[in-house]
């Protein structure tokens, strides 16, 4: 049932295609001395992902689980993982863990990263960005792997429909048009353009990430910069000063 695909050396893109909601729904698997898991997906999604993992890494040995925000979608099944993987720790902000994290999915404490801070799972090192509201939630963060250029970056260029697993085409306009298609339906102001939106995206832009893997649709090969500068302006075209 899901589809994967390397999308960079030893990071895997494992999607699943729900067409109830017409959305793919995609973790990221990172081989390395310490494996570690980007979104967990829902409760429901756990056995066709674990299915997945196994063919990558035997799962029981994953380390690290992270994920943007508390959603269902980025850890509902953070408990199953744990469960299976007795040394998988959550990573996630401060105020994911405090707020939600411990106390609703997770079997063991979670560990806040700081913002700036780099963890090390071997030979990838992945950068914590502390980037509240951005997607959207309070407790929003990103990981970035410094050594592929890879920015794991949630529902940023959240993309609809069955699209390719990877792409070097432009991926802004099919963002741009789920917004303006999500902001006529029940899930208007998915994402909040705020007086820190540009900021924050102007942070991930700097980066410079050669690769752009969002939850949701193709994962972007080629100048993450640019399409994260435009990805801010689609932003603001659409959710500045909408009701
Ligand atoms: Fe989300
Ligand atoms: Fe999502």
């Amino acid at each position: 049932m899901s589809q994967i695909t390397e999308i960079a050396p030893d990071v895997f893109k494992i999607s699943t295609f729900i067409s109830e909601v017409n959305i793919q729904f995609n973790q990221f698997l990172v081989k390395d001395e310490e494996p570690l898991l980007y979104h967990t997906g829902m409760k429901g999604l756990f056995p066709t992902v674990n299915e997945a993992v196994a063919k990558l890494i035997d799962p029981t040995t994953l380390r690290w689980i992270g994920f943007s925000h508390f959603e269902a979608d980025e850890c509902g099944a953070l408990r199953e993982w744990q469960r299976i993987a007795p040394d998988a720790t959550a990573i996630c902000s401060f105020v994911s863990k405090m707020v939600s994290v411990d106390d609703v999915v997770a079997e063991r404490p979670a560990r806040a990263l700081e913002d700036g801070e780099v963890l090390v799972t071997g030979k990838f090192r992945f950068k914590f960005l502390q980037t509240p509201h951005v997607p959207h939630a309070w407790d929003a963060g990103h990981l970035f792997e410094e050594n592929s250029g890879t920015l794991l970056c949630s529902d940023l260029f959240h993309q609809n429909g069955e699209v390719e697993a990877v792409t070097n085409s432009d991926i802004v306009s099919r963002f741009k048009e789920m917004l303006i298609e999500y902001q006529e339906g029940p899930f208007a102001n998915y994402l909040p353009y705020t007086t820190k939106t540009e900021k924050i995206l102007g942070r991930l832009a700097d980066l410079k990430p050669k690769t752009i893997a969002p939850m949701h649709g193709s994962t972007y090969v080629g100048d993450g910069e640019s399409a994260i500068l435009d990805l801010a302006q689609a932003m603001k075209d659409v959710l500045a000063g909408s009701e």
